[in-house]
C-alpha cells in the first residue's frame, strides 16, 4: 500500500491550479442516464472515484469517452483544466448497482433516481455506514415514496418501481442533504407535473446539476435558494456543461500555503465558492485576496485560533473541517471546532496529536490549543478529509512525516505530491508503506 512521506517545515510559494469538483462530477456523471444522448463534461478530474462511478455506469449500458481538455477552446470552460467526458446512455442494459461498487463509494446511489425516473426501476445496494457516521439515506426513499415510487428494501438492495413513471410532489427535507437533492432533482426533471423541494441543500455542487439538467432541457428554477421548483418534462435531450472547480481542494491549498505560512496562488477556482472559509481565515490574520482567476492565500506572520461551526452551505464545510483542526494546531491561543453535520468526524483528533497538536474532544466539539510547533510522525489516513489533514499537519512539521493509507487521498486530490511538490514542498509517494 502506498504513503505518503513529507520533510515538513518549507513554507509554500507558488501556483496551484485547481480541478474539477468530485462532488459535482459525480452526479453529472450520473445525469448521463436520463437521456439516450450524449452528455459532455469538460473540466472533469481525474480521481479514483470518478473510476468508480465510471465502471458503475458501464455496467449499466453507458458509454464513456474521453479526451484531454484543450485549453481555451471554449469560453464557457474558461480555466477548466481536466478532461472532457462524453457519457452516452444510448441503451440502459441493467438497473443494478450492485454492492461492491457502492459499497466502495457512497455517490454510486446517485443512480437511483436517474434509473428509477427512466427506466422505471432500480436496484441498488443500501451503502451502509462509513468511517465518519451513519449516513442513512432515508430522505432519499421517502423522497421518492412521495413521487409515486414503490420502494422495497431487501437483502441488503434498494428496490425501487414505477411502471406508470414518476408524478411531481412537493417535498420538504426534514433536514439538508445533499446526494438526496441531487437524487431528486434528477427523478423529478423526468416526472409528470411539478415538483418542489423545500429545505433543499444549497451547495454550489446543486446549483452545477441543475445547470447541467437545464442544458439537457430539464425545467428547474430556485437555485441557490432552498426551495427548488421542477417541472417535468417527458425526455431530456444532449447537453453540455462544465464540471465547477472544486471548493474543498481550493480550501484545502489554502490551508497548506497558511499551515506554512506561505504564499500560493490558486487558479482556476472561484472566490465564491468558498466565502464561508475564506471569511474565517482572513480572522486568524492570513491574506486573501481573489485574484482574476483564482485566490491569493499568503500568510507570512502568526496566526490567531478562531472557532469554526460546520453548516451546510453558505456555512462552514464539514468537508474542510479536520484540515482547519491541522491549521488551528499551529495557531496562537485556543479555538472550538464544532462539528453538526456527522457524528463520528473526529478520527484525525488522535492522528494529529502525535504530531503534538494539542486537541480535546468534547461530544461534537474540539478544544484545539495551538501550539509552536508541531514534530513530523508516523500516521495512518482514515478517510478522505482526515488523511489530507494529516498531510497539512505534515507539511508544517518539523522533520519527516508519513501518512499511511493514502488510496483515501488519491479518492479525492489529483496528483498531490505533484501539485505541493510545484510549491517547494518536499513530499513523494512510496510504495508499500
Ligand atoms: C455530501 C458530500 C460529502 C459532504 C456532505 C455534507 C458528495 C458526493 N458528498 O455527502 O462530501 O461531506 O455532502 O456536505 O457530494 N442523512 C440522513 N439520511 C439521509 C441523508 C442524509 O440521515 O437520507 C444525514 C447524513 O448522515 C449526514 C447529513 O444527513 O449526517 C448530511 O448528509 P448529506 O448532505 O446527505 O451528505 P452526502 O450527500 O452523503
Amino acid at each position: 500500500m502506498d504513503a505518503i512521506r513529507i520533510q515538513g517545515g518549507v513554507p509554500l510559494h507558488g501556483d496551484i491550479v485547481i480541478g474539477g469538483a468530485k462532488n459535482a462530477a459525480l452526479p453529472l456523471m450520473a445525469a448521463s442516464l436520463l437521456t439516450a444522448e450524449p452528455l459532455t463534461l469538460p473540466n472533469m478530474p481525474e480521481l479514483a472515484d470518478i473510476a468508480t462511478m465510471s465502471n458503475l455506469l458501464r455496467q449499466l449500458g453507458v458509454r464513456i469517452d474521453q479526451s484531454a481538455f484543450a485549453f481555451g477552446s471554449d469560453a464557457s470552460d474558461a480555466g477548466a483544466t481536466g478532461r472532457v467526458m462524453t457519457l452516452t446512455a444510448e441503451k440502459i442494459t441493467s438497473v443494478t448497482a450492485p454492492y461492491d461498487l457502492v459499497r466502495r463509494m457512497r455517490a454510486s446511489f446517485f443512480v437511483l433516481g436517474p434509473l428509477l425516473a427512466r427506466q422505471g426501476e432500480a436496484i441498488v445496494s443500501l451503502p451502509g455506514g462509513c468511517a465518519i457516521g451513519a449516513r442513512g439515506v432515508e430522505m432519499h426513499l421517502k423522497a421518492l415514496e412521495a413521487l409515486g415510487a414503490k420502494i422495497e428494501v431487501t437483502g441488503g438492495y434498494v428496490h425501487a418501481t414505477a411502471p406508470k413513471g414518476l408524478t411531481g410532489a412537493h417535498i420538504t427535507f426534514p433536514k439538508v442533504t445533499v446526494g438526496g437533492t441531487e437524487n431528486l432533482l434528477m427523478a423529478a426533471a423526468l416526472a409528470k407535473g411539478d415538483t418542489v423541494l423545500e429545505n433543499a441543500a444549497r451547495e454550489p455542487e446543486i446549483g452545477n446539476l441543475a445547470e447541467c439538467l437545464i442544458a439537457m432541457g430539464a425545467k428547474i428554477s430556485g437555485m441557490g435558494s432552498g426551495t427548488l421548483r421542477i417541472t417535468g418534462v417527458p425526455r431530456l435531450h444532449a447537453g453540455r456543461c462544465a464540471v465547477i472547480p472544486d471548493r474543498i481542494e481550493t480550501g484545502t491549498y489554502a490551508i497548506a500555503s497558511a499551515i506554512t505560512r506561505g504564499r500560493i496562488t490558486l487558479r482556476g477556482t472561484r472566490f465564491d465558492l468558498l466565502e464561508g472559509v475564506f471569511s474565517v481565515l482572513r480572522q486568524t490574520g492570513v491574506t486573501v485576496e481573489p485574484t482574476e482567476d483564482g485566490v491569493l492565500i499568503a500568510a507570512e506572520n502568526g496566526l490567531v485560533g478562531v472557532d469554526v461551526v460546520t453548516e451546510p452551505f453558505p456555512g462552514f464545510p464539514t468537508d474542510m473541517q479536520a484540515q482547519w483542526m491541522a491549521l488551528m494546531s499551529t495557531a496562537n491561543g485556543a479555538s472550538m471546532i464544532t462539528e453538526t453535520i456527522f457524528e463520528n468526524r473526529f478520527m484525525h483528533v488522535p492522528e494529529l496529536r502525535r504530531f503534538g497538536a494539542d486537541v480535546n474532544v468534547h461530544g461534537a466539539s474540539a478544544i484545539v490549543r495551538g501550539k509552536k510547533k508541531l514534530t513530523g510522525a508516523p500516521v495512518m489516513a482514515t478517510d478522505l478529509r482526515a488523511s489530507v489533514s494529516l498531510v497539512l499537519a505534515g507539511l508544517a512539521a518539523e522533520g519527516e512525516t508519513t501518512v499511511n493509507r493514502v488510496y483515501h487521498l488519491d479518492r479525492g486530490y489529483e496528483r498531490l505530491e505533484e501539485k505541493l511538490g510545484a510549491c517547494g514542498a518536499i513530499i513523494e509517494r512510496v510504495s508499500g508503506g
